[in-house]
């Protein structure tokens, strides 16, 4: 029986902005994403009937046809019947580190290591591009999770442009353990609170104008102007997620006072700030514990990588 363990990086936000409503109840958006090195395992085993299977082990990650996981491997039976049929069915064990709702594309680089994993297990041969295709079928972050690195992000999230990756660069990355943002919730809150329901045209092409947003920081990247990056990192949704979550308010000003400015990543409630060193992300995680001792919050140091789906280990 064939069998595939692939790693999954999670992304953080540099930069999000919301540039329109859109008429199908998305939003255009100019992002700037990257990959980092906190990561889950996703078990893929070929089953001799043609189902499919899901376990995870953490209780707040569905183990039924909800789970983005799933719905890919089933969005793959669909679409390649043939293969489905020939290969049969998978059994997917998905090992989460990768924080649940945190605005990490914990759920979507899942769902992208299924898509990955299956194309090789079911010898289908699909390039990139038709693997980011299916995967803006499932979500607006699945597209990028495929590829990974930094990358400009447009459209709903999923038109990509490749950036310079950024030279080394760590990640502190903050959390409280029972706080979960709904996206659905944050978007739809921007668009009522700051759109007024107006609905833009931009998603007519796909491309804004690209340099009226994020030309700034894409600019600093390109020049490898760390000191820059670190000051254009932004997100519109801080806008209506800090006002309904003054924990995650507290924790971009605890990390503002310790000199290393954080932002929520996504839709929250991680923050996150970069340093240049591993020691010194080690003193602000250090620094933060002592600022706020509270045993519901999760702390993490990464750093930034150029992949995102890696294949661990096989046997065909
Ligand atoms: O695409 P995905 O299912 O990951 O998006 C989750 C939710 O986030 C959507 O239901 C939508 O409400 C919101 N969203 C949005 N505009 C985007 C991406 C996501 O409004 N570009």
């Amino acid at each position: 029986m064939r069998s595939y363990s692939l790693l999954a990086s999670a992304k953080i936000n540099l930069y999000l902005e919301i540039i329109g409503a859109r008429p199908d109840g998305y939003h255009d958006l100019a992002m700037v994403l990257q990959s980092i090195d906190l990561v889950d395992q996703i078990d893929l085993c070929q089953l001799e009937t043609n189902t499919i299977y899901l376990h995870c082990s953490h209780p707040e990650v569905p183990q039924d046809e909800s789970n983005l996981a799933y719905k890919a491997a089933a969005l793959m039976a669909e679409k390649f019947p043939d293969a489905f049929t020939k290969y049969g069915g998978v059994d997917i064990t998905i090992h989460k580190r990768i924080p649940v709702g945190a605005g990490l594309a914990g759920g979507s680089t899942n769902a992208a290591a299924v898509l990955v994993g299956l194309n090789l297990m079911w010898e289908l041969g699909l390039d990139q591009k038709q693997l980011q295709y299916l995967g803006s079928l499932l979500g607006s972050d699945v597209p990028f999770c495929i590829v990974g690195g930094t990358m400009l992000a447009t459209g709903r999230g999923e038109y990509l442009t490749p950036l310079p990756p950024i030279d080394n660069f760590y990640v502190v990355l903050a959390k409280y353990r029972s706080l979960s943002v709904s996206t659905a919730w944050a978007y739809q809150t921007y668009r009522h609170q700051y759109l007024r329901s107006n609905v833009s045209n931009t998603s007519a092409t796909g491309h804004p104008n690209l340099q009226a947003y994020s030309g700034k920081i894409v600019s600093a990247i390109a020049r490898q102007n760390q000191m820059q990056i670190y000051q254009l990192l932004h997100n519109d949704l801080e806008r209506v997620v800090l006002p309904i979550y003054p924990q995650v308010q507290q924790l971009r000003e605890e990390f503002q006072s310790l000199g290393c400015p954080g932002i929520m990543s996504g839709s929250g409630p991680t923050v996150f700030a970069l340093t240049k060193s591993p020691t010194q992300a080690q003193q602000v995680v250090e620094a933060l514990s002592a600022a706020i001792p509270d045993p519901d919050l999760d702390m993490w140091v990464s750093q930034g990588t150029n992949s995102s789906i890696r294949v661990l280990s096989f046997e065909n």
